[in-house]
């Protein structure tokens, strides 16, 4: 029976779903990442990544990480971040202010910028990670979008 129990509770387990006890232990999982309700897993959050993705997306244009960038938006340096932060609140965020977003994305960069999910995901990492954000500097800000941040400088 001892040794039968946690058989019987991961058979158990399994049952309603259908998957044998070893696929529905594989299915709890996506490789080390919990699965946060059915068939939903969050992505691993690279906040290094995010740092380069900060710059190099645009959002340094008018949002700055430690001094650097754009006075045109909300700063996003961690300390203003909550201390337990759940992402999808970032990106409620990003959907509630998204109508001027667009706008001055259209005006300063010619088009929306496009993301994906992992690279949301990383960015959301950087913004709250003070760390990380210390390692910002313009050396991360590629020329093409540096370029138009001096141009914006200029005042169009
Ligand atoms: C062209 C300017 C511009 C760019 C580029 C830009 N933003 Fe914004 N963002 C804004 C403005 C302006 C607001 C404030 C909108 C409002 O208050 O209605 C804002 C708001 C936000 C908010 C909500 C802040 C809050 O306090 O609720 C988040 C989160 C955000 N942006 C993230 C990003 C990210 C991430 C990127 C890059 C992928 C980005 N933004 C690129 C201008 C920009």
């Amino acid at each position: 029976m001892n040794n039968r129990l946690p058989v019987l509770l991961l058979l158990l387990l399994a049952a309603p779903v259908g998957l044998s006890p070893a696929a529905a232990q594989q299915a709890m999982t996506e490789g080390d990442m919990p699965m946060m309700a059915t068939g939903i897993v969050l992505p691993r959050m690279d906040a290094a990544a995010g740092r380069q993705l900060f710059a190099a997306k645009g959002c340094v244009l008018c949002h700055s990480v430690n001094g650097v960038g754009g006075q045109d938006a909300p700063p996003m340096d961690a300390e203003y971040m909550d201390a337990m932060m759940n992402p999808f609140d970032f990106a409620a965020g990003m959907w509630r202010g998204s109508e001027a977003m667009v706008a001055l994305q259209r005006d300063e960069l010619g088009d929306q910028i496009e993301l994906t999910g992992q690279e949301l995901a990383d960015i959301t990492a950087f913004v709250h990670d003070a760390e990380e954000q210390k390692r910002f500097t313009e050396a991360d800000i590629p020329a093409p979008i540096a370029a138009l941040m001096m141009k914006m400088d200029g005042g169009e």
